[in-house]
């Protein structure tokens, strides 16, 4: 049995009027890549942000590899956060900096390496991620897929456990989404890392999920593997998967 590296248990959040996490139950494993799937503004990111301590939940339990954090304060999150590798949607990468400083900020911020340790750290997570050489390119010279693929890149130079994607093959062209694809599934297989992925792009959820979530009315639905959720007869699955206007989600 796998170990439980992120457990959020019965988590509600409302802001004001709106009920946006209502009895909100999720379990990633080690090692597996969980992605959730929902309709726009249902709260992926608000659950996104509660994991990661960025917003706190009204009630509810989190916890972390094993540890109860709901009530930790900044501090001791960012001991957690160390973990922690994000992908966001924009790739966020500084636009004054060449990819090798984008990449050496984070490392430096982190941990106490020499330069040389830097560079080559560099070297090694640019060839992982397929863009070698690429160092003294600026951001404003790479494509939208190039700049994902550097963010990973300074992403996994932190090594972390687990790593948090925002939507990672929006606005790719197919090739480039599936580039981004695989390499989430080599990261999974080569460092054996744990990762929860929020998406709209079913190809893609179908080609790295292990297991698939689908949230809606403030919880995740029909929890089961890629295969059972293609499959799934449950009426909330087959109008996402359909794209209909017509059924439960409205
Ligand atoms: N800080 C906030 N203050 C008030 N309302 C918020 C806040 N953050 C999120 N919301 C609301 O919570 C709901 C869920 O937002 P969230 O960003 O989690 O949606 P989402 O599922 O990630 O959508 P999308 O797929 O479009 O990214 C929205 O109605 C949003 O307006
Ligand atoms: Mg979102």
């Amino acid at each position: 049995m796998s170990e439980v590296i992120i457990k959020l248990h019965n988590i509600y959040k409302s802001f004001e009027e709106k009920h946006v996490l209502q009895g909100f139950n999720l379990e990633v494993l080690s090692g597996e890549t969980f992605v959730i799937l929902g309709p726009s503004g249902c709260g992926k990111s608000v659950a996104l942000k509660i994991i990661t301590g960025l917003l706190k939940a009204d009630c509810g339990k989190v916890e972390i590899f094993g540890q109860d954090v709901s009530n930790f304060q900044e501090k001791d999150w960012s001991k957690i956060r160390r973990n922690f590798g994000f992908l966001f949607q924009n790739s966020a990468l500084f636009d004054s900096l060449n990819v090798e400083d984008n990449i050496a900020f984070s490392l430096r911020q982190s941990f106490d390496y020499s330069d040389e340790e830097i560079k080559e750290c560099i070297i090694k997570n640019l060839k992982l991620i397929g863009l070698p050489g690429i160092e003294k390119k600026m951001p404003s010279e790479l494509s939208g897929g190039m700049k994902k693929r550097v963010g990973l890149a300074r992403a996994i130079a932190l090594n972390p456990k687990v790593i948090f994607y925002d939507e990672p093959t929006t606005g790719l062209d197919p090739i480039r989404a599936s580039g981004i694809d695989n390499l989430i599934n080599k990261l999974k297989e080569k460092l054996n890392i744990t990762s929860l992925v929020i998406t709209h792009d079913l190809k893609s959820a179908f080609s790295i999920a292990d297991r698939i979530g689908l949230h809606y009315n403030g919880k995740i639905q029909n929890i089961c593997t890629a295969d059972e959720f293609q499959k799934s007869t449950n009426s909330m699955v087959q109008q996402f998967l359909s794209g209909s206007t017509i059924g439960p989600i409205q």
